[in-house]
């Protein structure tokens, strides 16, 4: 069964609390933290002060999602702040093998991100390190935009590679432009836990999570 994770980059902050609030009732386990660096993506979001602040209201799993140049400078500033999970980008890191080990180190469970356009075969070097693979489905930088088909082929190849040899136990996490209409696709294709900001705070967040969760889980 997929499960949901929540994009904060589309919450409305100024009452951030309320939203925090409504996604606990919604059950909401997994809430996605998107760290923008202005340099590895155009945009800059938030960094470890606001995660810091943010855990104080959320108990669930910090799912740090790290679209930073050589994140590996800043791996331990995010595990201090109360991340439980750290997602790095294969394309930012000059030593990959080096960055999640420190992940790791750090007592985070570590997390290897792929841009829509990586063959997700760069990743099986890495994935004895890694405890989930996250496969854009956007070009990261941005919410709201449009899911790329393109990568459920990918998302396909690494469940079955994953199976075949051994990793069953590294998640797959897919992310951007998951909605009604396009969650049933990523989580037939073999991922474990779809990201969505936009298709949340659009509206009622609780019907829109129960809608999303209903949707990804629709052919059980
Ligand atoms: C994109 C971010 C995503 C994004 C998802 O760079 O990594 O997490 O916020 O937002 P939606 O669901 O709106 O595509
Ligand atoms: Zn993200």
């Amino acid at each position: 069964m997929a499960d949901l994770a929540v994009s904060l980059l589309s919450a409305d902050f100024s009452c951030l609390e309320k939203q925090l609030q409504e996604l606990k009732e919604a059950d909401v386990k997994w809430l996605h933290i998107d760290v923008m660096d202005g340099n590895f993506v155009p945009s800059i979001s938030f960094g470890f002060p606001i995660v810091k602040t943010l855990r104080k209201a959320f108990l669930g799993v910090f799912a740090v999602h790290l679209m930073i140049q050589d994140p590996i400078r800043y791996i331990k500033e995010f595990a201090e702040s109360g991340s439980d999970m750290i997602t790095i980008h294969l394309e930012a890191c000059e030593d990959v093998e080096a960055t999640l080990r420190w992940i790791r180190e750090c007592g985070c469970k570590a997390g290897l991100a792929v841009n829509p356009h990586t063959p997700i075969e760069e990743v099986y070097p890495y994935l004895h390190l890694t405890d989930m693979v996250l496969a854009m489905t956007v070009q990261p930088g941005f919410g709201g935009q449009k899911y790329i088909h393109s990568v459920t082929k990918k998302v396909e190849t690494l469940h079955k590679y994953l199976n075949e040899n051994g990793f069953d136990s590294v998640l797959i996490e897919v992310d951007g432009g998951i909605c009604l209409e396009t969650a049933l696709e990523a989580a037939d294709a073999g991922s474990d836990i779809l990201v969505s900001g936009s298709s949340v705070f659009k509206g009622n967040i609780g019907q829109n999570v129960h809608d999303l969760l209903e949707a990804m889980n629709h052919s059980e």
